[in-house]
């Protein structure tokens, strides 16, 4: 059995702080730990980046060595509330309003029409969209505002679900107020129509934000991922870039799961399913390539 040492001795680390140094052992258990949580990946030469991420919460608790940190993640009773500080530390949570213009352009004018006939030939008037790692909120409201310009849903019943594994991001999507760095590739137009000025910042109008829905959930949690209702489309941008090749394959079958047969999976531009799965279909769009799920063959 482990020894957990007694965390409220460890509080006492004056002068012990500087010397703070992760060496290999302390850096596998981290990192393993690490991403067996979350699945993020640190490979052997990013050491130094976890060592630089982690020390500053180390020093917080005013604790001697990675390696009382790790036991304090896994058997202290605050350790609940802990891992919520060492995932805000881990991810990247970098995102703007209308990221990667032309898969933007190819669901307004391509996909959503393309679901809104193919769904009203079958009486289904319900449009579910999926944000899996959405960070602060902006992706999810941008496809609101795609839906809604689109003019297509306005008596449907639309759904659009934003989760992420980072609490403090999900509190800024729930909010809805966002500065100048979330527009920098905004039209104005948008702007307008959608936000109002709230003390140099923007807040999301209340008809866009109606629409989207935000939830905590981690993308490695398969059981919790297989309660979700089937999805139309799934966006998943600029998550797996994080994740190892196994950790990448389950994710993908399980968002394969969830989507409906022909509904849609988006990456971000640097990210492909070469390597990862043949069970999808490319769909070459006049604005992007993106992937589909097969209609007829049951793969997943
Ligand atoms: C770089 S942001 C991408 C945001 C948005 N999709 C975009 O492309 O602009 C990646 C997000 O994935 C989230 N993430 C990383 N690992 C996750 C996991 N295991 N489960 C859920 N979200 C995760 C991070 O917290 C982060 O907010």
């Amino acid at each position: 059995m482990a020894v957990v040492p007694k965390f409220e001795s460890l509080l006492e680390g004056s002068g012990l702080e500087a010397r703070l140094q992760m060496n290999d052992e302390d850096f596998k258990l981290l990192r393993d730990f690490i991403r067996a949580e979350s699945g993020i990946h640190f490979g052997e030469s990013s050491k130094p980046i976890l060592e630089k991420r982690m020390s500053r919460l180390v020093r917080a608790r005013r604790i001697r060595s990675y390696r009382d940190y790790y036991y304090f993640l896994r058997y202290d009773k605050r350790k609940d509330e802990e891992m919520d500080s060492v995932i805000d530390a881990v991810t990247t949570n970098e995102t703007y309003f209308f990221r990667e213009e032309r898969q933007l352009k190819a669901f307004k004018d391509e996909i959503l029409p393309e679901l809104h006939a193919e769904k009203l030939s079958r009486g289904d008037r319900t449009l579910r969209i999926w944000s899996a790692g959405c960070s602060s909120g902006e992706e999810p409201y941008t496809l609101a505002m795609l839906i809604m310009e689109s003019k297509l849903f306005n008596d449907w019943r639309v759904e659009i679900f934003g989760s992420d594994i980072n609490r403090r991001v999900l509190q800024i999507a729930r909010k809805g107020s966002y500065g100048n760095s979330s527009f920098r590739v905004t039209e104005k137009g948008y702007i307008d129509r959608y936000f109002k000025e709230d003390g140099g910042r923007r807040q999301i109008s209340e008809d866009v934000k109606k629409l989207v829905n935000f939830s905590y959930m981690n993308l490695v949690d398969r059981p919790k991922i297989n309660l979700l209702r089937t999805m139309d489309v799934i966006y998943c941008r600029n998550v797996i870039i994080y994740f190892e090749l196994s950790t990448k394959k389950a994710l993908i079958e399980s968002l394969g799961e969830r989507l409906a047969p022909g509904g849609f999976l988006m990456l971000g531009h640097s990210e492909s399913l070469i390597n990862i799965t043949s069970s999808y279909e490319l769909r070459h769009l006049k604005n992007d390539l993106v992937y589909q799920k097969p209609r007829k063959r049951r793969i997943f």
